[in-house]
């Protein structure tokens, strides 16, 4: 499976603003900043998320063609705490199940004046291709195969900025199955963008990508790689994109890649651990890890819902 490369001109418009948010490859940094700039702005001093009334006249339909607890969940609430009309579109009992081809939905579903569809599938490029195809309406990506996942990348840095302000001196070590990662491609695209440069890939070979990484430095070994990091990204395996030759044995590869405390240690001594969820304990991270002081996983998955919402209220044209 390739990546799909997508064409800013198909997510922004001829003044330069977002129409749909398909993925972060190319997207300027001033976007990526007033994404995170509003994102910032609906959460309180006390970390409490705010309401607002932006979405109060639209509909948003989530398509989740894969399984998903955080990023459908956020979606949804995300869509309330907007003041939209959301529904998930039970597609397990949809028509789809009876040969309905998806743009047959899609064209169904807009008919029911949906504004906002936002499309998780294993396939890459699919939210691009109903973008293209369906018009009046935005799309917005929650994942396509193992090629983009914006708005993980977009709530993951939105998390490094509130702990680390910049993003220019930053070491950032990007652990495990980084092949298969669509939350990886689209972080490290933003990390980039945002000025980061210090950007350490560790991985089992099978678990690297194929192609060239111009400016990205590899590893194979975890305690060269997360030496003096500011930030650690751990991610999980995706077996359902593997191969079964590329499938770890998983005690030799906690053993090889898995974070403990201890190595946590070789990190900065106030470096945060990352991971998008669902954590496999006791494979990708120990328990101790995942749970303790330098974690922010939960950080998160609360910055997930702002940032939703931000993409929605910038969707919705109203910044
Ligand atoms: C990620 C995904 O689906 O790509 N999860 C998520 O959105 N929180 C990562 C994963 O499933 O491993």
């Amino acid at each position: 499976m390739k990546p799909h490369t997508i064409s800013n001109d198909a997510q922004l418009n001829s003044n330069g603003r977002l129409s749909h948010l398909l993925g972060l490859e190319g997207l300027p940094k001033n976007q990526i900043e007033k994404i995170l700039d509003v994102a910032d702005d609906l959460i309180d001093k006390k970390g409490n998320l705010q309401k607002t009334k932006i979405l109060r006249d639209m509909s948003v339909a989530n398509l989740f063609f894969e399984p998903s607890t955080r990023t459908r969940n956020t979606f949804e609430i995300a869509g309330k705490r907007t003041s939209a009309k959301t529904i998930n579109v039970d597609l397990a009992n949809s028509a789809t199940k009876k040969n309905e081809t998806l743009m047959d939905t899609m064209h169904t579903l807009k008919a029911m004046q949906i504004d906002m569809f936002v499309i998780r599938h294993k396939q890459n490029g699919l939210p691009h291709h109903v973008a293209e195809n369906i018009k009046g309406v935005s799309i917005i990506n929650a994942g396509d195969g193992i090629n983009a996942h914006p708005t993980q990348a977009l709530l993951d840095v939105l998390t490094i900025r509130q702990h680390k302000k910049a993003f220019d001196n930053l070491s950032v070590a990007i652990v495990g199955d980084i092949r298969h990662s669509r939350v990886a491609r689209s972080g490290i695209q933003a990390m980039k963008t945002l000025g980061t440069t210090d950007i350490r890939l560790i991985a089992p070979e099978t678990l690297h990508y194929k192609e060239e990484t111009p400016g990205l430095e590899r590893f194979d070994n975890l305690d060269q790689g997360i030496e003096g990091a500011d930030v650690i990204i751990s991610l999980r395996l995706q077996k359902e994109r593997m191969i079964a030759a590329d499938i770890p044995d998983e005690q030799t590869y906690f053993e090889g890649f898995g974070l403990t405390n201890e190595r946590l240690k070789l990190a900065k001594p106030d470096a945060i651990v990352m991971h998008p969820g669902p954590v496999n304990r006791g494979i990708e991270l120990s328990s101790n890890v995942a749970d303790g002081p330098q974690s922010v996983i939960l950080q998160q998955v609360t910055n997930g819902i702002a940032v939703r919402m931000a993409v929605m209220e910038i969707l919705a044209g109203a910044f």
